[in-house]
């Protein structure tokens, strides 16, 4: 299954994956194009150093999203990708893209959903004082963060932590979770079901609260 990655940060998850991917633990999934939408994006020099190809689409040459879709999708259709994951892609995605890879689309999000969706998800989720925080991988669909839950992992909030501090602890939860599901979808291990998501098979690593 060849994979397809969009960007926009520093790209910690895209790391992960590309690790997991060079130590053969990504099972079937290949992981060919890495796409994103800001040129000097830290992410495309992670991509550069593992010889994995890249693409930009600046969305500032887009004043619309339909034509900004577009040029996404024969990007990474040029490059034949069955599975696109947003890793810290920080653009809305409209019907063309979704469209163009229906259910095979999925985002990783800093929080559990359906708790704390948009924006500085980890700072929502510190200032409202959740004693428990975390991440989930979901299918997207058209609303914000809003799709179906692939799988999800917890983390304890400690009486000391800063907002910082949180969003690390998660994000090395992200790290474990985003391939452990990119895998289970390569091997065809992801079942849905109206709302519902199957994982078969599940093993420790896309157990929910494995991390408590
Ligand atoms: C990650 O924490 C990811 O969950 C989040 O952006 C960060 C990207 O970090 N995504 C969202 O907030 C999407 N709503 P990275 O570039 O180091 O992987």
């Amino acid at each position: 299954m060849n994979v397809g990655v969009l960007v926009s940060g520093s790209g910690t998850n895209l790391q992960a994956l590309i690790d997991r991917g060079q130590r053969g633990e990504l099972g079937p999934a290949n992981l060919v194009v890495v796409g994103c939408n800001v040129p000097d994006c830290p992410a495309l020099a992670r991509a550069k150093l593992a010889a994995v190809p890249s693409f930009v689409v600046d969305h500032r040459d887009y004043p619309e999203r339909p034509p900004f879709d577009r040029a996404l999708v024969a990007a990474l259709r040029a490059h034949q990708v069955d599975l696109v994951v947003l890793a810290g892609f920080n653009r809305l995605l409209g019907k063309d893209l979704l469209d163009a890879f229906p259910g095979r689309v999925v985002n990783i999000h800093p929080a559990l959903l359906p708790a704390f969706p948009g924006v500085r998800a980890q700072r929502q989720a510190f200032d409202a004082g959740v004693k428990i925080a975390g991440c989930t991988v979901h299918f997207v669909d058209h609303g914000v963060d809003t799709g179906p839950i692939i799988a999800q992992a917890a983390v304890r909030v400690q009486d000391d932590d800063d907002d910082e501090a949180l969003r690390l602890r998660i994000l090395a939860e992200e790290h474990r979770l985003l391939p452990a599901v990119v895998r289970a979808i390569a091997e065809r291990r992801v079942v849905l079901e109206g709302r519902r998501v199957r994982v078969l098979g599940a093993t420790p690593a896309t157990d929910p609260l494995r991390s408590l």
